[in-house]
């Protein structure tokens, strides 16, 4: 077997995490290694030899700190400690060594925005007004006769301002009312949060991925948020999206945050700082912050968020290459845990079309566990539902539980999951779509994702090289990566339907070395390309 690792000696002008491939894992769905239904450390440990032969080389993890999971983790309860249900300190040690051993990264969720409301720093806050922690979280006076003391809408529904009886006070949470936000504008909690980041950095963690970096500060004012123009809900509905959140998130003052989470961040070496965004491209790019002050790689989401449409698509890359600054380095997200996954959204075989473009990309690339087997949202009946999102929003169909399945691991009872019944259903079809079998199988999708991961690592051209669009229409999406050794050609027929590349004054004389259709792979172009539908190949072009 292969080793392959971060250290490409080909380009030793760039650092790991311009390079790498970043693999999301959700750890209560990845591997279960004590039967209990539910994905822990131990687990990930006996997977890691898969990671290293799928070729990816930095692996994030979702929250793995104590929590009474009300959001599955992203309500934590201790920042320096490992939720039992996950293992032990020394079990996260071992993950870790592990990891650093095979030559890989390992990068935590950090979520300073807010704690669960059963963190002791909550506890004590909400203990009395005079409390010396009161101001450790965001409380207001009720107004007359009890008013809220704005509009906020909290993103999971409803209001986000929660009463507390016993001080009379209503403290603002912009997720659940057990995730009261902190308030950052007390130096105190900018203290314990840096606390936070030493406390894993010593450890060896390579980095930190911040939940919603972008509200992490509020407005000091609390003033109204503005309504959407043409909502289409109705100020009843309480949902989130009636507002444009204007003043309770992307405050100005945000950026003196995470520059102060990248002064800490830059005392150690070599290690990263991602943000959580979803904002336009011209707010997120302000989050690299002037001579690289704040994030390393800002999560870029247009492929999230944008339809499948190969004029957008094209539109969004060339704005956000044209918006970048000079140094910030690109990155792309193809699905996570918030999200329905990739093959859900687009089908399966344009999930192959948009593999090809997230790795081909110029970037660091982010992938959701399970999307290299084209793993689909499962259904998850609504007795079964536990994802809150999707309990509190009922009539929304937006629970999150259908891309969060276990892992499809072979074809045991429970996929090779776990030895018990797992915490969420899987699929009827994880008998054919299976890490296992697509192993074996040339033309399966993992085989596919190898390749295009493979491709990745061997050639710098892909990792480090220039992009340079070349065209794009109703149907394609073609461009060049390069540097002074090799030229590559990336043409993807995001439709259904076939088409031709009509280039104009160029040619694109070279060999096909990966194609969504295996039969095409060696051959070599006619300058006048013609795709099927749902084509996606690589053509190492003659320069
Ligand atoms: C982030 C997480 C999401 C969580 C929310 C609140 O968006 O990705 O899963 O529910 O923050 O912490």
């Amino acid at each position: 077997m292969e080793t392959i690792t971060d250290n490409n000696p080909a380009d030793i002008d760039h650092l790991w995490w311009q390079t790498c491939v970043i693999y999301q894992i959700y750890p209560r769905s990845f591997q279960d290694a004590n039967g209990d239904g539910i994905g822990d450390l131990k687990g990930i440990v006996q997977r890691l030899d898969y990671l290293q032969w799928l070729g990816v080389d930095c692996v994030w993890l979702s929250p793995i700190y104590p929590s009474p999971m009300a959001d599955f983790g992203y309500d934590i309860s201790d920042y320096q400690g490992v939720h039992p249900l996950f293992g032990t300190m020394e079990d996260f040690d071992e993950l870790l060594e592990q990891v650093h051993r095979r030559g890989m990264k390992l990068i935590l969720d950090l979520v300073p925005n807010h704690t669960s409301d059963q963190h002791p720093w909550f506890l004590e806050s909400r203990s009395s007004r005079d409390s010396p922690k009161r101001d450790w979280y965001i409380w207001q006076e009720p107004g007359e006769n009890g008013a809220l003391p704005n509009n906020w809408l909290s993103v999971f529904g409803g209001h986000a301002w929660e009463l507390d009886p016993a001080t009379r006070q209503y403290y603002y949470h912009a997720f659940l009312k057990q995730q009261p936000d902190l308030n950052w504008r007390n130096p105190e909690v900018h203290e314990a949060m840096t606390d936070v980041m030493h406390f894993w950095l010593r450890k060896g963690v390579d980095g930190f991925r911040v939940d919603v970096m972008w509200h992490i500060i509020k407005d000091a004012q609390l003033r109204n948020n503005p309504v959407v123009a043409n909502s289409p809900f109705d100020e009843n509905d309480l949902i989130y999206e009636y507002h444009d959140p204007a003043y309770s998130t992307d405050q100005p003052e945000v950026h003196e945050i995470v520059r102060m989470m990248r002064r800490t961040t830059n005392q150690y070496d070599d290690r990263v700082l991602i943000g959580e965004i979803y904002l336009p491209i011209h707010k997120l790019i302000t989050y690299y912050g002037a001579d690289k002050s704040e994030a390393h790689l800002p999560f870029n989401f247009q492929l999230l968020a944008l339809p499948w449409d190969s004029e957008q698509i094209a539109r969004a890359v060339e704005e956000y290459e044209g918006a970048l600054p000079m140094d910030g380095w690109p990155n792309w997200v193809l699905g996570n845990h918030d999200r329905p996954r990739i093959a859900s959204r687009v089908g399966r075989s344009q999930a192959r079309v948009a593999a090809m473009l997230l790795l081909t990309l110029r970037g660091t690339p982010t992938l959701y566990y399970g999307d290299e087997i084209g793993m689909r949202d499962v259904p998850i009946p609504q007795d079964e539902l536990v994802d809150p999102q999707g309990l509190y929003m009922p009539d929304r169909n937006v629970s999150r539980d259908p891309a969060r399945t276990p892992m499809q691991w072979n074809t045991d009872e429970f996929a090779g999951f776990s030895g018990s019944k797992p915490w969420l259903r899987l699929p009827r079809s994880f008998r054919r779509v299976n890490v296992e079998l697509q192993k074996e199988d040339p033309d399966s999708m993992l085989s596919f994702y190898h390749s295009l991961i493979t491709l990745r690592k061997r050639q710098p051209a892909f990792q480090t090289g220039k992009y340079t669009p070349v065209y794009s229409d109703k149907q394609l999406l073609a461009f060049i990566r390069e540097n002074d050794t090799d030229r590559f050609l990336v043409v993807l027929n995001l439709s259904h339907r076939p088409c031709y590349l009509l280039p104009k004054n160029e040619t694109f004389d070279g060999e096909i070395i990966i194609s969504t259709e295996a039969e095409r792979i060696g051959l070599r172009t006619e300058n006048n390309l013609l795709l099927s539908g749902d084509e996606g190949l690589i053509v190492k072009l003659e320069r």
